[in-house]
């Protein structure tokens, strides 16, 4: 586990005092702190409008990517954030054996963390990551587990946040499977004072613990959180409507029954009608048009899927800068 970081900001960046996160290694959305949730949104807004102050910021600093799942998204933008802030990314297919089968993982972060400043990890247990974390000195990011998907939902409000300018009291509202992406969303919405509610079929609810602690923190922010399963009582209201897949990657056997159980929670023109006109609609991507989300949603001009794509790249480099930004000492 890495050590807490302070960080000196680079020449001609805008921002000029030191500034920390909570954390070293970004691991579940539980982790990060409200001041570290505004930390990594307000110098998101400075790398997006000015990346050029930052084409230098991590010059010379590795991250090695380990994926044992596939990717589009997050592989292609943690490398370009690395490169264009003057890094490099080395990615590590581990597809076709899981962390820790070749070696065990303590090894694997004991070698990465002689070489490299940072890794990242897509796996499928959740322990592994955190494994990871445990035996490397380095950071270590969460790029998703079974359980979490941080990094996708900081993007996600960081693209809220620039829409309605405040995320305190936004009324949002989660439709379809209570997974990875759930998960997270209902995590951070927690810390963030948002009015979130999900809505599932019996038997695919969020864990019960992770909606504990997210009610835990919805009372302390002013935010609240609501399970039900009536997908068009859940989006009464909403500003934002988001869905993801019915079967997560590794679910593919169960995708044919997953199809069943879910068909009412499509996210389609009468459903955003239900949220009313000016509800947005979100998906982190990738989605199963004519499944999850209909053609008409996703391509209509409330769909914000691109721009949130978009920020995973902005809110990535927000977040290696202050988590790589550190002498192996520190
Ligand atoms: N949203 C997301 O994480 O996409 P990828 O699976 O393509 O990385
Ligand atoms: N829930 C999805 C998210 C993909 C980004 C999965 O885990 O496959």
């Amino acid at each position: 586990m890495a050590s807490p970081v302070t960080l000196a900001v680079p020449r001609g960046a805008a921002t000029r005092q030191a500034e920390k996160l909570t954390v070293s290694d970004l691991l579940t959305d539980q982790d990060l702190t409200c001041s570290d949730l505004e930390l990594l949104f307000r110098l998101t807004d400075r790398i997006k409008s000015a990346p050029g102050s930052f084409a230098r910021a991590l010059a010379g600093k590795q991250l090695a990517m380990i994926f044992e799942k596939p990717s589009l998204r997050t592989r292609v933008t943690f490398e370009v954030a690395m490169t264009s802030m003057g890094g490099s990314a080395i990615y590590l297919d581990e597809s076709r054996q899981r962390l820790g089968e070749r070696e065990a993982i303590q090894d694997v972060a004991r070698n990465l963390e002689r070489w490299v400043d940072g890794i990242v990890a897509r796996t499928f247990a959740h322990s592994t990551v955190c494994a990871l974390a445990e035996h490397a000195s380095v950071p270590v990011i969460n790029a998703l587990t079974d359980r979490w998907h941080p990094c996708q939902a900081l993007a996600d409000f960081f693209t809220l946040r620039e829409r309605f300018g405040k995320l305190a009291g936004l009324r949002m509202s989660y439709v379809g499977d209570g997974n990875n992406v759930c998960h997270s969303l209902m995590a951070t919405a927690a810390k963030l004072g948002v009015q979130f509610t999900v809505a599932t079929p019996p038997g695919f609810e969020p864990n019960p613990e992770i909606v504990r602690v997210a009610q835990h923190d919805a009372q302390a922010s002013s935010g609240s959180l609501r399970l039900c399963q009536d997908p068009l009582e859940a989006v009464g209201g909403a500003q934002a409507v988001y869905t993801d897949v019915w079967a997560s990657m590794g679910q593919e056997a169960e995708a044919a029954a997953r199809e069943r159980a879910f068909a009412a929670y499509q996210v389609n023109e009468t459903l955003m009608a239900a949220a009313g006109p000016h509800a947005l609609f979100m998906h982190c991507l990738p989605a199963h048009r004519g499944q999850e989300v209909t053609d008409a949603v996703i391509d209509s001009p409330r769909s914000l899927v691109y721009d949130q794509a978009e920020n995973r790249l902005h809110v990535q480099k927000a977040l290696l800068f202050l988590l790589l930004r550190r002498g192996r000492s520190a």
